[in-house]
């Protein structure tokens, strides 16, 4: 982490916590999350859609300066889209960020570049901030070709963008090899593709928007490798999946600081 940029620690909660237990969640880290942890980092929580208008009642009610998140939306403004939810809908709950291109999204329900950028420009014509993920599989690391395939999935999802806009929104890189496998990449390799991706976003959308845009890593981040992580110059938050779900690891994440050397 390094420059103005404010680091993002972001709990995806994938489809884990009915309403009752992510109340319950959200109560916890109210208490654990301290005033100073808020002013050093945003927090935000991305619970199921069904989970979203409890989460925000508490969050309101208590007045818990946690950003409430979604995991996915449609690119559609509305229509025959059975199951789907609209951007204008996530917004009228005070949904600020919302995770587009999860790998889990992409491989399991076949989203493309194409699909990814689509909902990215419907989550920012609300005047929400997307999470834009990107990662290469096992594969495509060990062949020597996590960055070319970074490369192309940034240019696809962020096509047509202003630089303006790029400035405000998150990118998350996930290695999908480490992505609730326990596996982390070292904060060596995760920082080279944080500056790899940081450098694409120089060349296509100019200085300024590469200087502001946030890039999280997210791939197996628990409260014990978190510092080293997040002591990257190129790195400003975490995306965290398992360890999000419990409320004390959670925040032990989000106290980063207090364990860095
Ligand atoms: P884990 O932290 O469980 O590896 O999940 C990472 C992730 O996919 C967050 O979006």
């Amino acid at each position: 982490m390094s420059g103005d940029r404010k680091p993002l620690i972001s709990g995806n909660w994938k489809m884990n916590h009915n309403h009752f237990e992510s109340i319950q969640t959200v109560q916890k880290l109210a208490y654990a999350i301290e005033k100073d942890d808020y002013e050093a980092c945003d927090v935000s929580v991305h619970p199921p859609f069904t989970d979203l208008r409890s989460v925000q009642t508490v969050l309101q009610a208590d007045k818990i300066p946690v950003s409430l998140g979604a995991q996915n939306v449609h690119e559609a403004e509305k229509g025959a889209f059975t199951g789907e939810v609209s951007a204008g809908m996530l917004d009228k709950l005070d949904v600020e960020y919302v995770i587009v291109g999860h790998s889990e999204r992409r491989e399991l329900f076949g989203e493309t570049d194409e699909v990814v950028n689509a909902k990215a420009t419907a989550v920012l014509h609300t005047g929400m901030t997307p999470i834009v993920c990107v990662g290469e599989t096992l594969e495509e690391r060990t062949e020597g070709r996590a960055q070319a395939r970074v490369t192309e999935q940034l240019g696809g999802s962020l096509a047509g963008l202003k630089p303006e806009t790029v400035e405000d929104i998150v990118i998350a890189y996930e290695p999908i090899w480490a992505i609730g496998t326990g596996e982390t990449a070292t904060p060596g390799d995760a920082q080279e593709m944080c500056a790899h991706i940081r450098s694409r976003i120089a060349e296509t959308f100019g200085a300024k928007a590469a200087e502001s845009v946030r890039i999280q890593y997210g791939g197996s981040v628990k409260p014990g490798n978190a510092p080293e992580l997040m002591a990257q110059p190129d790195i400003d938050g975490a995306l965290v999946g398992g360890a999000s779900l419990n409320a004390e690891d959670f925040a032990r994440i989000v106290k980063y600081r207090i364990y860095q050397a």
